[in-house]
């Protein structure tokens, strides 16, 4: 593996999952492997779990690590080729990444959608610009349209607590007051086509995800239709892809409650964090024993040192 951008960029996700696996029972293994060597995380954008979880996986294997939030801390970066940079735009991508690189040998981005123009965002200039650019290994923390680190521990997550071969797994849209990228979302059915899951995605009309993510997956407009014997509920809000970047609704009806997942069988509730409760879900259902999100959230922190230790191995 040389950049960890997409589920692209995976050969095997089996064999991916069983390393995660053997990390979960010794996590220090390798702990001479990102010896002398130093990755630089940048953040665009807030993050917790990301941040902290990359982190602590890269102390697990040796590997020191810089954090900078970018939007704060550097300046401003130009993407745009044959600019006249008299504004505010300080410094171009061509030399930040460049820069960068002479300094780091891996680089994380967190880069989110800026849910204004579809085209630009679905672009992904922001990652492919800095792969095009630095030169060396590349990991996506989050971008316009994907977030694999999250994905991947989704994966790992459902392997860890499937009760039969294949699972149904149901990603469902819940209200939000505010906008958000369709990433995690478009993500999750990206990988759930490297699985032979039963999934089917379920949402208000008007929030249907890029065909490129859902592809033969069933749509179901009827949440409850959708939710019957349901192994894993995976819950996330996202804003139109087709009305880009609106919220179409904010119908608290699609809150996951404790009666919908009575329709499941006993179904797992996953969401990647942050949550709002009582919006997304309700309290009894985030605080009961069918919700997972707490060893979700863990595993994200084996997810990133797989794809350390395999961009570092190469
Ligand atoms: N799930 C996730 O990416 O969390 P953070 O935004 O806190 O990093």
């Amino acid at each position: 593996m040389h950049h960890f951008t997409s589920a692209a960029d995976v050969s095997d996700l089996n064999l991916l999952v069983e390393k995660a696996f053997a990390i979960k029972q010794n996590p220090f293994h390798h702990k001479d492997l990102g010896k002398n060597k130093a990755m630089c995380l940048l953040f665009f954008n807030p993050s917790l779990r990301t941040r902290l979880s990359t982190q602590k996986a890269a102390l697990n294997i040796g590997l020191d690590t810089v954090v900078m939030d970018v939007g704060k801390d550097a300046w401003q970066l130009e993407f745009e080729d044959g600019m006249v940079m008299n504004g505010n735009k300080a410094e171009h991508i061509k030399e930040a990444a460049a820069v960068i690189a002479q300094y780091y040998d891996v680089i994380g981005i967190r880069a989110f959608a800026g849910l204004e123009n579809r085209e630009d965002d679905y672009a992904e200039k922001v990652m492919e610009s800095f792969k095009k650019y630095a030169g060396i290994p590349i990991i996506n923390l989050e971008s316009p349209t994907r977030h694999p680190l999250q994905s991947f521990t989704d994966v790992i997550t459902i392997e860890k607590f499937k009760q039969t071969e294949r699972p149904k797994v149901v990603l469902s849209w819940a209200p939000h007051p505010k906008a958000l990228p369709q990433a995690v979302a478009n993500s999750f059915l990206e990988w759930m086509h490297l699985t032979n899951y039963d999934v089917v995605v379920t949402h208000p009309e008007g929030y249907d995800l890029a065909n490129q993510f859902v592809k033969d997956f069933p749509v179901v407009y009827d949440q409850n239709e959708a939710l019957k014997e349901a192994d894993f509920v995976y819950v996330k809000n996202w804003s139109s892809y087709q009305s880009y970047g609106k919220v179409l609704h904010t119908d608290p009806a699609w809150m996951l409650t404790r009666e919908k997942m009575k329709l499941t069988n006993q179904a797992k509730f996953m969401h990647c964090l942050p949550v709002r409760r009582n919006v997304i879900v309700a309290d009894a259902v985030i605080d009961s024993e069918q919700s997972i999100v707490i060893p979700q959230a863990a595993n994200r922190e084996v997810a990133a040192q797989v794809i350390l230790e395999e961009i570092l191995r190469n």
